[in-house]
């Protein structure tokens, strides 16, 4: 079946990597289609809007959507918020998802971190007289149950073995507590599913340690939040590591870096991570088979010649893209 999917590249070396893995999915999928859409903050500057109706409607409208990086004015800027956070919350991605695999010869890292996105400490409101500042923590049964739902389902899909719950429900029984016991309603669905719990000071301390000891990661929005970036210390570097924005109604991919204006324009910027984000997105479209090729050739360029600057290597986006494709082609 071909599918349809949505590119925008953003801003600075977006507008590099998301051609580059395009071309790469092209090249694993070849009656692959793609819309082109705009976002971000020189789409902004041009047309007065960061997120254009069309490119909302596109997100939505098509397969899923892999996009680049966006950047944020250095002086706040009426109207402007940041075009991903317009998306996670306009299309209502509750699950951000950040699978972290050792490329590294000495890594044996191989997890996903499945974190709630809509509640918890960054969705209750803070108050401050000056004196006392309170911030809400809320958690709900529903949220806490569909994020699980999303993470059991990920984990049968792609036969991952055991789900670790992350929380505090010694300190904060009541809303770690609720979020236990909701994702515990749902593992029973999911027999086949280890799952098992760990408070988050411990997790973190054995995240960084002992990667190899997880497989799936799920907790709520601020402990994820701080335990996915921890992760990404085993992915071999920022340019290496894809994350998924993941709904009922939508499906984005990207890579976790962000807009690099120190390096845009030179044609130096690192591909792999958007193209590893291209694969986790062939994977959520069904292309199984094109997914895990796209991963091979990714691990036998990162060992090889041909690698970005940021890698210590020498060759530039270009190099490394068509480094990939002979790969896909040679396979194929
Ligand atoms: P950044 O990730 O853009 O860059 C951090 C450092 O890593 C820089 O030195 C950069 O050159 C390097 N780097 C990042 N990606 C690389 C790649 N693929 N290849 C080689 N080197 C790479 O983070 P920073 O500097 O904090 O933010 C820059 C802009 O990006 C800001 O405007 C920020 O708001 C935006 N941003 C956007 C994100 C998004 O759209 N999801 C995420 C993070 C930041
Ligand atoms: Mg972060």
């Amino acid at each position: 079946m071909s599918h349809t999917i949505c590119a925008i590249p953003g801003d600075g070396i977006g507008r590099e990597v998301i051609p580059a893995a395009v071309a790469v999915l092209q090249a694993a999928v070849p009656d692959l289609r793609v819309e082109w859409a705009d976002s971000g903050f020189e789409t902004l500057e041009r047309t007065g809007e960061a997120l254009p109706a069309r490119t909302l409607q596109l997100v939505e409208g098509t397969a899923a959507t892999l996009f680049g990086a966006v950047s944020s004015p250095l002086q706040p800027t009426p109207g402007y918020e940041s075009a991903i956070l317009a998306l996670r919350r306009r299309l209502d991605l509750y699950a951000c998802v950040r699978p972290v695999r050792g490329f590294a010869p000495a890594s044996h890292a191989d997890l996903i971190v499945v974190r709630e996105n809509t509640e918890d400490l960054y969705g209750g409101g803070e108050e401050s007289d000056g004196q006392r500042a309170v911030a809400r923590r809320v958690i709900t049964r529903a949220a806490s149950q569909r994020v699980a739902h999303l993470a059991f389902g990920l984990a049968r899909r792609l036969g991952r073995r055991r789900v670790t719950i992350v929380h505090k429900a010694t300190v904060l029984p009541k809303t770690c507590g609720l979020f236990r016991e909701a994702v515990l309603e749902v593992a029973r669905d999911f027999p086949e599913i280890a799952v098992d719990e760990m408070l988050v000071d411990s997790a973190a301390l054995r995240l960084a340690t002992q990667p190899a000891s997880f497989d799936v990661i799920l907790t709520t929005n601020l402990f994820g939040d701080i335990l996915s970036d921890l992760a990404t210390m085993h992915a071999g570097g920022l340019g290496l590591a894809p994350s998924a924005n993941l709904g009922d109604r939508a499906a984005v991919f990207e890579p976790v870096h962000g807009s690099a204006p120190d390096i845009a324009g030179q044609g130096i910027a690192n591909p792999l991570g958007a193209i590893l984000a291209g694969a986790m997105l062939l994977d959520h479209i069904g292309e199984h088979a094109a997914a895990a090729a796209v991963r091979a050739a990714v691990t036998a360029t990162v060992t090889g010649p041909t690698r970005t600057p940021d890698l210590g290597g020498a060759a530039t986006t270009g190099e490394v893209t068509q480094a990939i494709s002979y790969q896909l082609m040679a396979d194929g």
